[in-house]
């Protein structure tokens, strides 16, 4: 086993997770890096070693794969010692249930809570290993409030809220800090783009740059912060969502992400 310390991050070929990446190595973490096969992830992480000079290892795998998913898991903890755990790998969509499959509701559930859980409990022991460690779990402010037509996604991330806050009280006395990420809207593919622009002129206020929220979440994350909302606009729609009761904000979401149904999973 290498005895430096590695970063794992789920979902780091594009989008947040590569932003993790990035911002990680520069500040001289070592990164192990999961990634759906087929996004350059091996050819970033070259990049990012020459780059930076640290070490950067790619395992690549559709996470939504069980076994697959517990093989590699125990490979990792057998050759890196991981002392930094960035959850980041999820997936949504705005549709109509009728018009949206099981197997991509599924789809959903496996990689945002199943495969969540199962990359969190399996490298507990390695995290309690060192006198502090750190999990960093990105929800979304999409798990403040319920929101028809996206309807699984929320609930996949208010699961995610839920099981962190639990799992910091649990963990304290082991010296594992963990936090959440709630990001707001971001630009980070062409789809979710698009859907943020179909939203209107709201959607787009909570807009913030991809690799500085990725670099505000890792250090406040290092600071044990428990809950990481990005952003002042998402900070006062947060405080909002807590003071309005539900079936208001859930109407009034819902409403303006009824405009993306144009965008599809
Ligand atoms: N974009 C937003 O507006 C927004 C807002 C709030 C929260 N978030 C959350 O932020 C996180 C990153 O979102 P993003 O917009 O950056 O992502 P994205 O570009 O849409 O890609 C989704 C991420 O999940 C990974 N992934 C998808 N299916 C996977 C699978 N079966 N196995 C392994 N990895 C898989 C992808 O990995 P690869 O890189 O390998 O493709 C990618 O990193 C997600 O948890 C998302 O819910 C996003």
């Amino acid at each position: 086993m290498s005895d430096q310390k590695f970063v794992l991050i789920t979902g780091a070929g594009k989008g947040l997770g590569k932003a993790f990446a990035t911002q990680c190595a520069g500040m001289g973490y070592n990164l192990v890096l999961l990634a759906l096969p087929g996004e350059n992830t091996p050819s970033l992480a070259r990049h990012i070693q020459y780059q930076f000079g640290v070490a950067v290892f790619v395992y690549e795998l559709d996470m939504c794969d069980e076994e697959q998913l517990s093989a590699t898991l125990q490979e990792i903890n057998e050759k890196y010692q991981v002392f930094f755990l960035i959850n980041n790998a999820g997936i949504g969509g705005t549709a109509s249930i009728t018009q949206t499959s099981f197997q991509a509701l599924d789809r959903i559930i496996r990689l945002n809570v199943k495969a969540g859980v199962q990359v969190t409990k399996s490298m507990i022991p390695a995290l309690s290993r060192f006198k502090e460690s750190y999990i960093l779990n990105v929800a979304s402010m999409a798990a403040f409030a319920p929101i028809a037509y996206k309807t699984v996604y929320p609930a996949s991330k208010a699961f995610i809220a839920s099981f962190s806050m639990g799992l910091r009280e649990e963990l304290k006395g082991q010296g594992v800090s963990v936090s959440i990420l709630y990001p707001g809207p971001i630009m980070t593919n062409c789809n979710v783009s698009g859907r943020i622009l179909a939203q209107g002129f709201v959607a787009r206020l909570g807009l913030i740059n991809t690799d500085a929220i990725a670099r505000d979440a890792i250090l406040k994350c290092l600071k044990k912060r428990a809950r990481i909302v990005p952003g002042i606009w998402n900070r006062i729609t947060a405080k909002l969502l807590e003071w309005l009761p539900v079936d208001t904000a859930l109407h009034l979401i819902s409403t303006s992400v009824k405009r993306e149904l144009s965008y599809t999973f």
